[in-house]
């Protein structure tokens, strides 16, 4: 092992470093280790450049996520030491000369082979400003935000939820490459929370796609809406704003809007009228009935594209419970839970198609994630004749009838029963 650990030593040493894979945890050691939790798979580490100096990254592959740490060469000889001393029973190092593989049977035997590299190999030293993302972790509101660390690096806990702002762009920027906007495109977002994806569309609208675009985040939490507000100033973002209202109350406004400025960010007197006069509506994970409210909202708003990623179905739910219609299903929770959610979003691509939209379901983020995974897409295309209309009205009458539901919340509030 002396000899693995010399020549990894001497490779970090003279820069023929190229990478190093660790393989074959070993399970009763991982536990004791501490350090690390007990489903790491493989270690990866390759060199990258951070900031004009030369680092090593270290890629912990855990069974369902990855983590990265960056370290210079002393420290990464110190924990590759510790690691093959410790944990990992294989161990292929990669030069520029020779990949060496070192295996570690469970009686503690090691074996090491040595090939050496008869072809010309080169380095592929990552440059830390090289990668092409959707959205940069590394601006500055992305650490304001609680997302990354001060030096721009997505935290451990927030991996997920940057998979889940990628995912989010790259959806929506499929979509929007099929709709033709007329001059400023004006987004709202709908019961926006913390901002991690109404940040993340205006960063990618504005700085990959150079749109010219006015963004509204709508949420009804007072304190998320100041603070929000700071961090939108203070990276003078422009045309970006978010506004304390309920989706209800934002919904019901007319041409004039009495709401209160709350960021100096926003220009033009043009944009304080948004609410009806949206190209883009979007509701993620708005809760129950909110859902609808913003749909309705964008519907009302001729809005070009509607996108809302439903959270829960309590309306429906409740009705289906009390009419007991499908006994068999409302007897298993689970099977309920879905049943409503299927109903609930099926009823609404339906009325998004009579108020003329194509609608699309697809899956936001894996269910592993989050079971509150579906998008529902709707992109305006023209209202359908009034014999595809009655047939809409048809379908879903007949789903109502089958699951003895009395009324949808976004067909009552259409005027449409
Ligand atoms: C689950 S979070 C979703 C945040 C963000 N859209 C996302 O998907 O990451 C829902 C947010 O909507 C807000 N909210 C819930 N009901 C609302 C309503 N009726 N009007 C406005 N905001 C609402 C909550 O305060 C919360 O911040």
């Amino acid at each position: 092992m002396q000899k693995f650990i010399n020549k990894l030593e001497s490779s970090l040493k003279d820069g023929s470093f190229v990478k190093l894979t660790l393989s074959k945890p070993n399970k009763s050691h991982v536990e004791t280790y501490g350090r690390m939790s007990a489903d790491i798979r493989n270690v990866y580490v390759k060199p990258i450049i951070l900031r004009n100096e030369k680092m090593y990254s270290f890629t912990y592959r855990y069974e369902r996520r990855d983590e990265t740490k960056n370290y210079d060469a002393t420290q990464t000889l110190e924990i590759i030491t510790n690691l093959i001393t410790e944990i990992f029973l294989n161990a292929s190092l990669f030069t520029l000369t020779e990949d060496i593989s070192m295996m570690v049977s469970k009686k503690g035997k090691v074996s090491i082979v040595t090939k050496s590299v008869k072809e010309q190999r080169v380095q592929n030293v990552e440059h830390d400003k090289v990668k092409n993302r959707l959205i940069n972790p590394e601006n500055p509101w992305w650490f304001k935000l609680g997302l990354t660390t001060r030096e721009g690096k997505v935290t451990a806990d927030m991996q997920h939820k940057f998979k889940q702002i990628c995912k989010y762009v790259e959806i929506v920027d499929g979509v929007m490459k099929n709709v033709k906007f007329n001059g400023k495109i004006r987004i709202a977002d709908m019961g926006a929370g913390k901002g991690y994806l109404t940040f993340a569309l205006y960063e990618y609208l504005t700085q990959k796609c150079k749109y010219d675009i006015a963004m509204e985040g709508v949420e009804i939490r007072p304190d998320l809406v100041v603070k929000i507000n700071e961090i939108i100033k203070e990276s003078d973002m422009k045309d970006f704003r978010f506004v304390e209202s309920s989706i209800e109350a934002y919904a019901c406004q007319q041409t004039t809007d009495n709401r209160q400025q709350t960021s100096s960010n926003f220009s033009g007197s043009q944009f304080l009228s948004f609410s009806d006069s949206i190209d883009i509506l979007i509701a993620l994970h708005a809760c129950n009935t909110a859902t609808d409210d913003a749909i309705i909202k964008g519907i009302e708003s001729g809005a070009k594209l509607i996108i809302c990623a439903p959270c829960c179905h309590k309306q429906i739910r409740q009705e289906m419970e009390k009419s007991k219609v499908v006994d068999s299903i409302t007897r298993y929770g689970i099977f309920m839970e879905r049943q409503a959610v299927m109903i609930t979003d099926t009823i609404r691509a339906l009325i998004l198609e009579y108020f003329g939209y194509k609608t699309q379901v697809m899956e936001f983020i894996e269910m592993e994630h989050t079971p509150k995974n579906v998008l529902l897409v709707g992109r305006k295309v023209g209202e359908p004749n009034e014999e595809e209309k009655a047939r809409i009205l048809g379908e879903i009458k007949l789903i109502k009838e089958r699951y003895g539901i009395e009324r949808h919340y976004l067909e009552k509030a259409l005027l449409l029963n």
